[in-house]
């Protein structure tokens, strides 16, 4: 059965978001709780696995994708990963393979990257300010981060940056953000936080930072235009008129784009979510070890897209925090 996935309410599934590893060497607090249990190493995926479940994706009409974590970099030998996945872009059937990444092993293995096929890396960054920084990541640093990007730069690769919006903490950031992407030739993309995993001593509610406020800052001091173009993810873009950099606004709660998703995401373990927002999802490691052949696992493939919810129900408006999910950030990386 190698017919083309689409889910029960007709949308095209084109877009695989697979986390290689839960593990990070950050905590930020809106992802991770501090004590975070990792799960064993031997329940994880091996890299053949991965190849082979990717490699079934890509033939049932995946065309785009990205690697998560947790931190995919720390996950070793994920080299030899991406290597292998480049076969797909070299024959056509891919379009892009690209990553989500927080910067801190970058300096490490950027040109390896370029060399793989990839040409875009997504890096999480949410404050030029050195102390805040450590902060939100609970001891990350900056300078190593820093060095990632201009790696990443140097090495020929397209960076945008994911700014998780959060009022309290970043929105006197807004413009030194917009400033130094527009001066590095960086794209920059705002996220809505989203109410994942425990929440911990933070209070989601406190720092949620509706998009379509920070808009309105921007258009403040900016001439603003909406780009129909997207990059196959859920952000919409902006042109800067007096810069030319692109904002991306990425807008789950103020601004729900369910209607045109495209995506699912699959753990490190071999768990299909096919919603970012619930917690239900189908076993793909018991098919996959179930025999050499395929079949099984295409089978549980195209069962698992039959059950993709509409959507999520985040929500803040009502009383607290609505539609929370009992897994963190990490396990499917966004
Ligand atoms: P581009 O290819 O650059 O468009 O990447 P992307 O935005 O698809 O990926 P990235 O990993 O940079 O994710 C940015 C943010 O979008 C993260 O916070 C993700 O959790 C969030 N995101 C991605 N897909 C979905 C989705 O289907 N639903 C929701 N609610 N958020 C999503
Ligand atoms: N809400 C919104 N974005 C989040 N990310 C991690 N946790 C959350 C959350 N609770 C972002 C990271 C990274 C991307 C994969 O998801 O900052 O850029
Ligand atoms: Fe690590 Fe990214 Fe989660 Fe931060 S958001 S803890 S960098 S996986």
């Amino acid at each position: 059965n190698t017919s083309r996935l689409v889910d029960p309410f007709q949308r095209p599934v084109t877009y695989l978001r697979l986390s290689v590893t839960d593990r990070c060497d950050f905590r930020c607090t809106y992802c991770m709780s501090e004590n975070m249990t990792f799960l064993p190493k031997k329940d994880l995926l091996t890299l053949e696995e991965l190849d082979r479940v990717c490699s079934a994706f890509i033939g049932l009409g995946v065309r785009k994708l990205r690697i998560t974590g947790g931190e995919p970099l720390v996950r070793k030998g994920i080299m030899g990963f991406f290597e292998g996945m480049g076969r797909h872009l070299d024959s056509g059937a891919l379009d892009e393979l690209t990553l989500t990444t927080n910067g801190s092993q970058l300096h490490r293995f950027a040109d390896d990257l370029y060399a793989a096929g990839v040409r875009r890396v997504n890096i999480s960054l949410d404050t030029l300010d050195a102390d805040k920084f450590a902060r939100i990541t609970r001891w990350g640093r900056l300078p190593q981060v820093m060095r990632g990007i201009d790696a990443a730069l140097a090495a020929g690769l397209k960076v945008k940056i994911n700014a998780v919006a959060l009022k309290g903490f970043n929105d006197s950031e807004l413009f030194d953000l917009v400033d130094w992407c527009a001066q590095k030739g960086l794209d920059l993309t705002f996220i809505e936080v989203m109410p994942m995993g425990d929440m911990g001593e933070e209070d989601r509610l406190d720092q949620y930072w509706p998009l379509s406020d920070l808009r309105a800052q921007l258009a403040e001091r900016l001439t603003l235009t909406e780009l129909d173009e997207t990059t196959g993810g859920p952000a919409r873009y902006l042109r800067v008129k007096e810069t030319g950099q692109k904002i991306g606004l990425i807008t789950p709660l103020t601004h729900n784009f369910c209607e045109s998703c495209n995506r699912v995401r699959m753990s490190c373990t071999g768990q299909l979510y096919t919603c970012l927002g619930h917690d239900g999802m189908s076993d793909l490691r018991a098919p996959l070890r179930a025999s050499e052949s395929d079949a099984v696992l295409i089978d549980a493939i195209h069962a698992a897209i039959g059950r993709k919810p509409k959507g999520h129900d985040f929500d803040y408006s009502r009383q607290g925090v609505q539609g929370q999910t009992i897994r963190h950030m990490n396990h499917t990386g966004g």
